[in-house]
């Protein structure tokens, strides 16, 4: 063999190593979620691979080895539904309500035409999948449609629920559901870990209706066809479910109840950051570097926009705004009259790049993952004004951290937010925790982008990282918690009690009948 073919051979095998063909799955229809997927095509783009993303927000790029399978038409559908109302806000759903949410979500995106072409396209394959986990199991069988192995993508910090998908469900000992409004500090007293114990048990007999009555009638409808192209027959579903090959996990210590792990489940948290990040505007940039006594950062989210707040409150806030010596910056989509000189409304805001600016001393924010990420990064302290899903749980261990303080979402929240911000500014022991907090979250081995890529490329690689699997998932909870054999032992107990109690009586007998005799002698 002359050199050149040496060559020509090795740098095949070079190419079929490295870049694998990933199916990117991202069905929730709200632009952060998508923006977290949009990241991981990135991240997969850069180290060469092919990819396919499903998603509501495909990007206008041209990139040769990516392709879009473009959804956008469950968006309509869902900001419709999912409009807030502020006046519900303060009441709580119960923790059920993820359920039905997330199967709508993995449903109407199975269900939409451009996937169905695409699953039913059998010329498709894929060396690894990566889903994005949202209270349901009905993109699993996305990995037997392919024979491949599937990675679940956890956009929230790591739960019972999600860590049931790959190992066990946390205990209710030391972590609290993920939908919870309060998190108590730790250790639990017995009456906390008594509510988590319940809601656990409610919660299971749920998840148990879900899988056996809603999504698994799905499952045949949605992959029927699609397993039966290709040859295939449907397997049981709950053997799907409980294969994924990996987890990651958008959080990490400093941002979640920091929950043990398994060794196939890992915190990517912060990977989107700075990928996306746009340099401040001129003007922008000036007025920030200007504000030398230091910039507060005020934005919503875009759920809740700015719009939806009551009057009342907007004009006192803003002449609370109006008395400080810092600058605010106020992300809302309507423009305010009678502004004082310090208060600016922004109606798009870069919002990594004025956390990451040097001048940025406070962000008040709804507590969604995503802001209290970026500005656990920069190291900025939080008023966390939680409004639904997991932002209470994330806003509570802000407060816990000492990185923050929590704002109810009432008629008083103008008063209490001048409270928090005096207190903040006040006391420099928010802004130190929350530096700790960025250097713990910033100071790692490798930087989240590429420990993604890493674990990616091994579970695609191994064809599903074996070794790595816990062996807890195969397990029911009756056999983690031993409690087959505490019934064996139970049940022992009782039968040799029994015995002791049948020869006793026998010896009671015994000694009567000789007594007896004795007298009679
Ligand atoms: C598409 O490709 C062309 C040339 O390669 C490039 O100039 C253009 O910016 C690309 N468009 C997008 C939306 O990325
Ligand atoms: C579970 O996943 C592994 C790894 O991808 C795969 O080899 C196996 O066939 C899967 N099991 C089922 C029941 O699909
Ligand atoms: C600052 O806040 C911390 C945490 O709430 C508290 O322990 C400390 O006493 C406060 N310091 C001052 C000077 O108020």
């Amino acid at each position: 063999m002359t050199v050149s073919k040496i060559f020509l051979l090795l740098s095949f095998f070079a190419c079929t190593c490295k870049g694998s063909n990933v199916l990117v799955f991202f069905p929730v229809p709200s632009r952060s979620h998508s923006s977290l997927g949009n990241s991981i095509v990135n991240i997969l783009l850069d180290a060469g691979h092919q990819v396919t993303c499903v998603t509501p927000f495909p990007l206008k790029t041209n990139h040769t080895r990516l392709t879009y399978t473009d959804i956008s038409s469950v968006v309509q559908e869902a900001t419709d539904s999912a409009r807030i109302n502020v006046a519900e806000l303060s009441k709580p759903k119960g923790s059920h309500w993820v359920l039905p949410m997330g199967y709508n979500f993995a449903s109407q995106a199975l269900r939409h035409p451009a996937v169905q072409t695409l699953l039913k396209d059998t010329s498709k394959t894929f060396d690894v999948i990566i889903a994005e986990w949202l209270y349901s199991g009905l993109l699993a069988p996305l990995a037997a449609v392919y024979g491949c192995p599937l990675i679940w993508y956890a956009s929230s910090d790591v739960s019972w629920q999600s860590l049931r998908m790959v190992h066990e469900a946390s205990s209710p000992a030391y972590s609290v559901d993920a939908q919870s409004l309060r998190v108590p500090a730790l250790p639990f007293t017995i009456g906390d870990k008594a509510h988590q114990l319940i809601l656990q048990v409610y919660l299971s007999a749920w998840i148990y209706y879900f899988t056996n009555y809603v999504e698994l009638p799905a499952y045949r409808e949605i992959y029927a066809d699609p397993l039966q192209l290709r040859g295939k027959t449907l397997p049981e579903y709950e053997s799907l479910v409980y294969n994924a090959s990996f987890l990651l996990i958008n959080s990490h210590p400093p941002l979640g109840q920091n929950i043990p792990l398994p060794r196939n489940a890992k915190y990517i948290g912060g990977h989107h950051i700075g990928l996306t990040r746009k340099p401040l505007p001129k003007d922008m940039k000036k007025l920030l570097d200007d504000s030398k006594k230091g910039v507060i950062y005020f934005s919503l989210g875009s759920i809740l926009q700015g719009r939806d707040l009551p009057e009342h409150m907007k004009r006192e806030l803003i002449e609370f705004f109006g008395q400080l010596e810092q600058t605010v910056l106020w992300k809302l989509e309507e423009q305010l009259a009678g502004l004082p000189q310090n208060v600016h409304i922004l109606d798009w805001a870069p919002q990594d790049s004025i956390l990451e600016h040097p001048n940025t001393v406070l962000f008040i924010s709804h507590g969604g993952l995503m802001s209290v990420t970026e500005a656990t990064h920069h190291g900025v302290p939080i008023i966390g004004i939680p409004m639904f899903g997991d932002q209470f749980v994330c806003v509570e261990l802000v407060t816990h951290r000492g990185c923050g303080i929590r704002v109810d979402f009432n008629n008083e929240l103008p008063s209490k937010i001048r409270e928090a911000v005096n207190e903040i500014l006040g006391n420099q022991s928010y802004s130190i925790n929350a530096k700790h907090a960025s250097t713990m979250f910033r100071r790692r081995l490798v930087s989240p982008q590429k420990e993604l890529l890493h674990w990616v490329e091994l579970v695609a690689d191994t064809r599903g990282a074996a070794f790595l699997r816990s062996p807890a998932v195969d397990i029911s909870t009756m056999q983690r918690l031993n409690l087959d054999i505490l019934l064996v032992i139970v049940l022992l107990v009782w039968f040799l009690s029994k015995v002791i109690k049948v020869i006793r009586a026998h010896l009671g007998d015994l000694s009567a009948t000789k007594n007896s005799v004795k007298k009679n002698e």
